[in-house]
């Protein structure tokens, strides 16, 4: 199904790809033209999206298994969608989501090999027929993505995916590379390695090109 209104667009990538930046500047790319967009950030989005956003990502004083983490990311989304994204689409907002569903199937399917029927929920059972419009993944390196998050922390320490091995990231990039060669319609790969200025003209590229489809 198309979102008739508004566009669902979707950022993907492994921690440290740049899709916050590259999602903050779309937006603003999309404010300048005067087109009604909204920003949002899975998992987040609503109060409770951001408490399981704090949970899953920085309690380490309670132990989240793999099941549970699935489940509290599904729970969040099923929250955003029926909260915001899609009343959001429907009065003809465009949505800049950074991440969504891909991500559930990179870091808890390919990441954390919980069973495929698991995943599902969190993907499609949660989601129905809402499906992004374009999945641009900002492809980078392990070692890249991890260097840049070497810098400070919101609470002065890695959070509880940062904090995983190497070999926890690439599987979940391989994850990424699995899905951009299943879905071509659907998905864009842009090089994350590239200067900023330069990653936010091709994120820029794609959208327009979309976009002038539906205008
Ligand atoms: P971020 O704020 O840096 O994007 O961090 C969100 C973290 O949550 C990131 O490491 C990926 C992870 N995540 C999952 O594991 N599964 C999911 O479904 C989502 C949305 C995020």
């Amino acid at each position: 199904m198309g979102n008739q209104n508004g566009l669902f667009i979707v950022l993907e990538g492994i921690d440290g790809s740049g899709k916050s930046t590259q999602a903050r500047r779309l937006k603003a790319t999309l404010d300048r033209l005067g087109r009604k967009s909204l920003l949002l950030h899975e998992p987040g989005g609503t109060p409770l999206g951001e408490k399981i956003n704090s949970l899953v990502k920085h309690s380490t004083h309670i132990d989240i298994g793999h099941v549970a983490e699935t489940l509290l990311f599904a729970a969040a989304r099923a929250q955003l969608i029926e909260e915001v994204i899609q009343p959001a689409l429907l009065n003809g907002t465009t949505i800049v989501c950074d991440r969504f569903t891909p991500s559930t199937e990179a870091y808890q399917g390919y990441g954390r090999s919980v069973p495929e029927e698991l995943v599902k929920v969190a993907t499609r059972y949660v989601v129905g027929a809402l499906v992004p419009d374009i999945v641009i993944w900002l492809d980078v390196e392990v070692e890249t993505g991890l260097a840049r998050k070497q810098g400070p922390h919101l609470f002065g320490v890695a959070d509880r995916f940062e904090d995983e091995e190497s070999s926890f990231h690439n599987r979940v990039r391989n994850g990424y590379i699995r899905m951009g060669k299943e879905r071509h319609d659907l998905w864009f790969r842009v090089d994350g390695a590239k200067p900023v200025d330069e990653v936010e003209a091709n994120v820029w590229r794609i959208v327009q090109e979309r976009l002038s489809k539906v205008n």
